[in-house]
């Protein structure tokens, strides 16, 4: 691919397509900056290359066609604002162009506020692509998409290139899944083996140990012919789980943390249990790995070369639920191996820790992420390869 830090881009107009779909709280504050923060290096970078910036993103999932306040990209301005301490505009009338001027960022209004974005729409592509001297696809977190700004946008533009964001997320995942150092450990958690059993194959096939957690964990725990009480788990998937542990060193919990409180009394200060799997009663349900399932995990990951974390162990967004996702999280961190973490979830218990500095790479990839993994063409970069060969 072309890559923008190779470009000149003195005088030019640059569009430059980010991932700022961030997680917002009901005042409409930002309560994860990992996405933003991973964009701001590009944008200084195109504002020191003499650049009129102009940056585009989704956010959430509006109703196609139509304005709402909620889906506004206004709080991700503010924030880029502060960052760059300079100011930043928002751009709500932007399809049939903009002024800017070398040294400006513009922000572009959700793109998914224009109709035909989703479907990739020619006409709305060909708008975006009018607005720019040279576009930048460097939103990895919506590169599964072929949509108008991420696909047909490149498609159409004068020159098309990979942003610096893009290109590392590409190189660390490619360093993780292509040649990695041996012995490599997949931790793979959240709640269903069904949402995640094309990550759970694709990871069979590369590392030495896969380490499941959280709602997965208590299906393969059920596999072994333990009684799960309350618990997530899939029953269908039984086989499957069966499957891969004939093929695979799969670790699952040997130890639990259970309650018997409802949903909807779970706080941070949850009464819990801590028991073998072969101690769990019906009226139980599995929250958590044990100390003994967690201390196993920790011990594996720290004598891995690679590490690649998807999910957490637990319901670790309460505190009562969260020791096992914490130590496994803590080993990731402490860990001399190459690591890599991606996933909502996983950003928000690596935030929960503060353990970012810690990782070799964070990525800003949830879908894009697992697809990448599950060995899927991402379209968005697929078409900047196409437009680099022709
Ligand atoms: C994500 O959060 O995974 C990306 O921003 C893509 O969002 P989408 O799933 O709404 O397309």
């Amino acid at each position: 691919v072309i890559k923008m830090s190779d470009l000149d881009l003195q005088g030019k107009k640059v569009l430059i397509r980010e991932d700022l779909n961030v997680p917002l709280d009901d005042d409409g504050k930002i309560t994860s900056t990992v996405r933003v923060d991973a964009a701001i290096p590009t944008i200084k970078l195109a504002l020191e290359k003499g650049a009129a910036v102009l940056v585009m993103s989704h956010l959430g999932r509006p109703t196609e066609g139509q304005y709402e306040d909620k889906y506004s990209l206004a709080p991700a301005v503010e924030y880029i604002a502060e960052k760059l301490d300079a100011p930043v505009r928002l751009e709500k009338d932007y399809l049939d162009g903009v002024e800017a001027k070398a040294g400006e960022v513009i922000i572009l209004e959700n793109v998914r506020f224009n109709e035909g974005e989703k479907a990739d729409d020619e006409t709305l592509a060909k708008k975006l692509a009018a607005l720019c001297d040279v576009f930048v696809m460097d939103a990895f977190g919506t590169a599964h998409r072929a949509q108008a700004s991420t696909h047909g946008v490149a498609k159409f533009a004068p020159v098309a290139a990979a942003g610096p964001l893009l290109v590392n997320e590409l190189d660390a995942l490619g360093k993780a899944l292509g040649k990695p150092e041996r012995p490599v450990v997949a931790i793979v958690g959240g709640s269903k083996v069904s949402s995640k059993l094309a990550v759970l194959e694709a990871f069979s096939k590369i590392v030495d140990v896969l380490i499941v957690g959280g709602g997965i964990s208590n299906t393969f725990v059920a596999s072994a012919g333990h009684e799960v009480g309350n618990s997530l788990y899939e029953e269908d998937l039984i086989p499957e789980a069966q499957r891969l542990r004939a093929t695979t060193e799969v670790i699952f919990a040997t130890d639990v943390r259970t309650t018997k409180e409802g949903f909807s009394d779970w706080s941070h200060t949850s009464k819990t249990e801590t028991k073998k799997v072969n101690e769990i009663q019906a009226d139980e349900e599995i929250i958590d790995y044990g100390p003994e399932s967690a201390a196993k995990a920790a011990e594996i990951i720290k004598s891995a070369k690679t590490v690649i974390w998807n999910g957490p162990c637990g319901v670790f967004e309460f505190d009562a639920f969260a020791k096992g996702t914490e130590v496994v999280a803590r080993a990731i961190a402490e860990s001399e191996a190459f690591s890599i973490a991606g996933g909502g979830d996983t950003l928000a218990a690596i935030d929960k820790w503060d353990l970012a500095d810690k990782i070799s790479y964070v990525s800003t990839g949830g879908g894009a992420f697992l697809e990448f993994v599950e060995g899927k063409e991402l379209p968005a970069v697929k078409i900047l390869e196409e437009r680099a060969k022709a």
